[in-house]
């Protein structure tokens, strides 16, 4: 199912008129995907734990492009009602939906599975793979009423984080891939599209807490990754439909050697 694209040359406004729900949105590679895709002409509903730098991506976004919404939002503590009342809000609010984005993702660092508190396993295996189905279940019915719709999950590299320390984001990662295959097939014949995107190594603090050594330099800024999410959201996305999509990191003004380990 992987398969390596070269990074792919986008028209100007590729989601002028679409409705993304963004998961993550004040992340390293979220709020970079947030103001390329208002860029691109989408309205964004920004969703995120933390409202002052929820605030900082709503004034960069409402510069580069449509004035999009905020919704506060702990993945951990959420629950399928508080899933279904997003979808109900988006749907009456804005009218509708083309694209979910799934950037949200909790880590805490290597740590020994033996030496994992409970809480932490628990709460990471629901930040990045229960709320992710759960936001996503909630949403199908909204998406379903349009004629092209996108649900892109970011992902990491299996072979990556799937050995010792890794976790429940390591394992939580496995079963992303999965999920992605299992739901393209169950929804395949639909107008939902789903996809994964599998960045390269980003610089970002997600990245911080496993290599705290890194050169940052080494390593490509969240930026180099934002033109893919537009991409995968866009009708373009369509050649990637069922696929984990690893793209070539964009070339970025502060330059990088290359995509690290
Ligand atoms: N960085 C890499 O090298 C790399 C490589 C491959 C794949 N990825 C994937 O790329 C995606 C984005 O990661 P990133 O590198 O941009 O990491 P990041 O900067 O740490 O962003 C992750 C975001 O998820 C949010 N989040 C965590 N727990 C949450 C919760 N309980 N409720 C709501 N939001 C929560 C974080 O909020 P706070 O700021 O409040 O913590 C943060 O905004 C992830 O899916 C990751 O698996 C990253």
């Amino acid at each position: 199912m992987s398969e390596f694209v070269p990074f792919p040359a986008a028209p100007e406004r590729p989601l002028a008129g679409r409705v993304v729900v963004l998961t993550g949105a004040h992340g390293g590679l979220g709020a970079e995907a947030a103001v390329a895709c208002a860029r691109a002409g989408a309205t964004l509903v920004l969703v995120g734990r933390k409202v002052p730098k929820l605030n900082r991506v709503y004034d960069a976004v409402k510069a580069a492009g449509p004035e999009p919404a905020l919704y506060p939002m702990d993945l951990a503590g959420a629950d399928p009602a508080d899933f279904e009342a997003l979808a109900d809000t988006v749907g009456r609010e804005l009218g509708g939906l083309h694209g979910l984005l799934h950037g949200a993702a909790d880590f805490a660092g290597l740590t020994p599975l033996e030496n994992t508190p409970p809480e932490q396993f628990a709460r990471q295996m629901q930040v990045n793979l229960t709320a992710r189905w759960f936001l996503t279940q909630a949403c199908l019915p909204l998406l379903r009423r349009t004629e092209d719709a996108a649900v892109v999950f970011v992902v990491d590299a299996p072979e990556r984080v799937g050995g010792a320390y890794w976790g429940a984001y390591g394992l939580a990662q496995q079963a992303n891939h999965a999920l992605v295959r299992m739901l393209h097939e169950e929804t395949a014949a639909s107008c939902v599209r789903v996809a994964a995107l599998q960045p390269g190594p980003m610089r970002t603090a997600l990245r911080a807490r496993a290599f705290v050594d890194e050169a940052a330099l080494r390593v490509p800024p969240a930026a180099a990754y934002a033109a893919a999410c537009v991409h995968l959201l866009s009708p373009a996305g369509a050649a990637q439909r069922g696929t984990i999509h690893v793209p070539t990191p964009a070339p970025g003004p502060d330059g990088f050697p290359g995509p690290g380990r």
